[in-house]
């Protein structure tokens, strides 16, 4: 699994030959390492409808034929928009895609499209689990989550403001035990400015899991 950080809490990640976009905000985003034209996709997992993660969804999208992956109302809000091929799901729910499973998770925050819920998307290919946990607080289900899956990567915000900072996200690794973090949704816009070295440290001082901090453009392998 390769797994490139665009900025923000977008990513970029390769497969067995299958490409996934999460929350592709580039336009707009003062941390973006590419263009949007630049990128390709088979799935983008839009985790809420916020513009900063909707992001440039819909043009990629129409550009690459990717199906589009989110919460039921925001998958609908982008097929409105002409986009073919969307799968729309709900919190506790679990299906099997040609790739492997995802569950749609728990995430507290707002939904930014009305009606709509935001979320977290748990992806497992069979060998590797990759979970991108959305914009959330920190809240304790969590610990469910890593009794039903064995977390190898765990994509969580630590922005503070709108969603967990750095000290409550130490305390998310603690239940989720994943074996990789890399933390996401800081330092884009002045109000979420945050120590991810600082994380680093206190998370490998205090879990066995291991923070990758990776710079926009930046990619890991595991
Ligand atoms: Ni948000
Ligand atoms: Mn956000």
């Amino acid at each position: 699994m390769h797994i490139q950080y665009l900025g923000h809490s977008a990513l970029a990640v390769q497969d067995r030959g299958v490409q996934y976009l999460f929350d592709p905000f580039i336009t707009g985003n003062p941390m973006a390492a590419v263009k949007p034209e630049e990128l390709q996709a088979d799935y983008i997992i839009v985790t809420h409808g916020h513009d900063d993660h909707i992001g440039d969804t819909v043009s990629i999208a129409k550009r690459t034929g990717a199906m589009v992956i989110s919460t039921f109302e925001v998958a609908n809000h982008i097929a409105a928009q002409g986009v073919q091929k969307t799968h729309g799901m709900s919190i506790g729910g679990k299906y099997r895609f040609p790739f492997g499973y995802v569950r749609c998770t728990l995430a507290f925050h707002g939904g930014g499209i009305p009606g709509s819920f935001p979320a977290g998307f748990l992806f497992n290919n069979g060998e590797t689990s990759f979970y991108h946990a959305g914009d959330t607080g920190l809240f304790s289900d969590l610990a469910l989550l890593a009794k039903l899956e064995r977390i190898d990567v765990a994509c969580l915000p630590i922005g503070g403001n709108f969603t967990m900072d750095p000290d409550d996200a130490v305390l998310a690794v603690e239940m989720l035990k994943p074996k990789y973090v890399i933390p996401v949704h800081y330092n884009t816009f002045p109000v979420i400015e945050a120590d991810a070295q600082g994380f680093k440290k206190k998370v490998e001082a205090r879990t066995g899991s291991k923070v990758v901090v990776l710079e926009p453009g930046k990619a890991f392998e595991c």
